[in-house]
């Protein structure tokens, strides 16, 4: 089983759009538990375009499942994260004007950089992820800064799963047997959806949390929130 994190970004950029609390976040988060998903993630951005980080704190005291806030560890960002305690902090190396997330950290390059960030995060008790792509070297890099997990980038797979699915989810294969011989958990994200989901996690092993936002929203205009949450849950073998 994985457990499925809802990434409700889609939901805070709806209601940004009109300056009112509609939908109102936090009881999207709520309903999102209630019908099933097993984590609610947010990922604000410098911009705040979708989640803000005033979300945070809001969803920290809601949140019965498991928090995942993610993002670029700019001091606000840690300041934030620091004070609200999160069950998970993912770390990413998104560039402010990144239309989303699209590369994973060199652990090798950022290696004192992260050294400092992970540590006060794992003191205050929050368990620390780093975005990554699966590369053998980064990932050797992510045990060396400390992190407790990681999670996969997992866009190039999305974008070749239609032509050649098999040649994609190979280094994500290898990567994981050599993340978890390390002893770090292994999370993955972006871009995943009800086509390419089963696949990845049927072969990918050791898989312990997805998180999905644009395609499980999108989905739910179809075919409304609880059902699409429950469509997902199937695909990572969830019994509701
Ligand atoms: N993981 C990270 C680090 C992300 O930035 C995002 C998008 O905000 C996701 C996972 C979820 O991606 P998607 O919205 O494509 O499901």
């Amino acid at each position: 089983m994985t457990r499925l994190s809802v990434n409700i970004n889609k939901v805070a950029l709806i209601r940004n759009s009109r300056g009112a609390n509609y939908p109102n976040l936090v009881q999207v988060a709520k309903d999102c538990e209630t019908y099933g998903a097993l984590g609610i993630t947010i990922h604000p951005r410098p911009d705040q375009r979708h989640a803000r980080y005033e979300d945070v704190s809001a969803l920290k005291s809601v949140v019965k499942t498991e928090l995942n806030i993610e993002g670029n560890p700019i001091p606000k960002f840690l300041k934030i994260v620091q004070q609200s305690k999160p069950d998970q902090c993912t770390l990413v190396p998104d560039a402010p004007t990144a239309l989303t997330s699209d590369a994973g950290w060199d652990t090798i390059m950022h290696k004192k950089f992260l050294i400092d960030v992970i540590g006060p995060l794992k003191e205050a008790g929050i368990r620390t992820s780093i975005f990554i792509d699966p590369v053998e070297k980064m990932i050797e890099g992510a045990k060396e800064v400390g992190a407790d997990r990681i999670e996969f980038y997992t866009g190039p797979y999305a974008h070749q799963f239609s032509k050649a699915r098999k040649k994609a989810v190979d280094p994500f294969i290898r990567s994981a047997k050599l993340a978890h011989s390390l002893g770090l958990g292994i999370n993955a994200g972006h871009d995943l959806n009800l086509k390419n989901l089963a696949y990845f996690l049927k072969n990918v092993p050791y898989v312990q949390e997805v998180s999905i936002g644009h395609a499980l929203i999108t989905d739910a205009l179809y075919m409304g929130l609880e059902q699409s949450i429950t469509q997902y849950l199937k695909q990572c073998n969830v019994e509701k």
